[in-house]
């Protein structure tokens, strides 16, 4: 009789939850595996929305999420509540996915639970820990803990490989996050989506739409505050532009927008929109301005411009790639590069090519197959 190979695969936030899902479709059609999930469910909201989209139901869920939550007691809470399901299941393999608290909170349990720890989205890296914080050192500690590295791209080997990681410990995998767009993007289509039939409104009589994300702790307060303003002169300098920002429920990100930017007339402050409506959205925007990781992924495959509010990002392949530019937080280059992408239209047509640098959508094939080889 074959040994049937038990995998545990934990997630928490959103994005975790949107490039997990794949694998563990992929996971579930194979008989010579068992998978469970476990959610720490350090998003509540957020996680069950696309939890309900892929149709997924954790096998364990640790509904650790409290309001205005901290580093410290939640890494501690995620370690501590880990323990009786690793006990419970004792999984061969944990899957961890990038650089949440989630991600390096469930490493360290896995590893004294002694599975092999399995890192998805590896070697990403900034080599700055305060930025992104804390997702830097998150993810370089569970670079350490790792035992297989499930890595995007040749850039991210690289990274790892500068760190004396075993070469054949590495996989290039592509991104998991291209697997999902593909399915999500078959599917909303055909949606009778309530959701997009209200967004539909909001978009008409605009010629065109800014799409906003943000959430960075490190842009908490002054860098908000700043974001805010640029996104008010922008929507006042363009009224036939309309900006549409679905606000992350984070409070930290919640008051300063919902102060600075509500009750103007070419602002829509929304709540968070499910995957495939957001998906949507990006193809319908004619630029976004953001400084999520996924959607640094996402947009080059959609051909859509994206100014990133970062610094410095981890993913540069975008940026090379001519997708992506970096404007930091700082009021008037966020907003000089809006006016030009909306004004030049040589410059926004040489940012608006499609490019795939994240993958061809068979991260989780390639990741199932490898564990299946070892
Ligand atoms: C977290 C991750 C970040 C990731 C982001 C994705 C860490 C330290 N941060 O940041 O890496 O990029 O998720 O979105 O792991 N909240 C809700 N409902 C939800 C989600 C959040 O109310 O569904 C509110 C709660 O008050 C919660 C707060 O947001 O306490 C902060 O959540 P937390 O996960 O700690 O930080 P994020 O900013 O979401
Ligand atoms: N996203 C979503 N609904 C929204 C905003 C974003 O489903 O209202 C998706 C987006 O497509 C991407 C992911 O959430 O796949 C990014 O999550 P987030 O920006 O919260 O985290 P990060 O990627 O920065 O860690």
């Amino acid at each position: 009789m074959s040994y049937v190979k038990k995998n545990l695969v934990i997630f928490g936030t959103r994005p975790e939850a949107i490039k997990m899902a794949p694998l563990v479709k992929e996971f579930q059609k194979h008989k010579d595996f068992e998978t469970k999930v476990c959610v720490t469910a350090q998003h509540r909201e957020m996680l069950d929305q696309v939890l309900n989209f892929f149709g997924i139901s954790p096998d364990y869920d640790l509904n650790l999420m409290k309001p205005n939550q901290n580093l410290y007691s939640l890494t501690a809470d995620i370690i501590t509540e880990l323990k009786p399901v690793l006990e419970d299941f004792k999984p061969d393999y944990v899957y961890v996915h990038g650089d949440t608290t989630t991600t390096m909170a469930a490493s360290i349990a896995g590893f004294y639970a002694g599975a092999k720890v399995c890192h998805v989205e590896a070697g990403l890296r900034t080599h700055d820990k305060r930025s992104p914080f804390p997702e830097e050192i998150n993810r370089q500690v569970t670079g350490r803990i790792a035992d297989y590295h499930f890595v995007p791209t040749q850039q991210s080997k690289e990274n790892l490989r500068i760190e004396n990681i075993k070469e054949d410990h590495i996989l290039i995998t592509g991104n998991t996050v291209i697997d999902a767009l593909l399915y999500s993007s078959g599917k909303v289509d055909k949606m009778e989506n309530g959701e997009v039939q209200k967004l539909e409104v909001l978009l008409k009589g605009y010629q065109k739409m800014i799409l906003v994300t943000g959430h960075r702790r490190e842009n908490h307060g002054q860098g908000f505050i700043n974001i805010c303003e640029a996104l008010k002169t922008i929507a006042l300098q363009h009224p036939d532009v309309q900006i549409i920002y679905p606000v992350h429920l984070n409070p930290h990100v919640q008051r300063p927008v919902r102060e600075i930017l509500s009750g103007i007339s070419n602002i829509q402050l929304i709540e968070p929109l499910a995957y495939p409506a957001f998906v949507w959205l990006m193809n319908r925007a004619y630029l976004i301005i953001t400084d999520s990781g996924g959607v640094q992924e996402e947009a080059p495959s959609l051909g859509k411009p994206v100014l990133v509010m970062r610094d410095a990002t981890e993913r540069p392949e975008a940026v090379s790639v001519g997708t992506v530019i970096l404007v930091g937080t700082q009021k008037d280059k966020i907003i000089a590069e809006t006016h030009e992408l909306l004004t030049n239209n040589n410059k926004y047509h040489k940012m608006s090519s499609l490019h795939n640098p994240y993958g061809d959508g068979k991260a989780s094939e390639r990741i199932v197959n490898f564990i299946r080889s070892l």
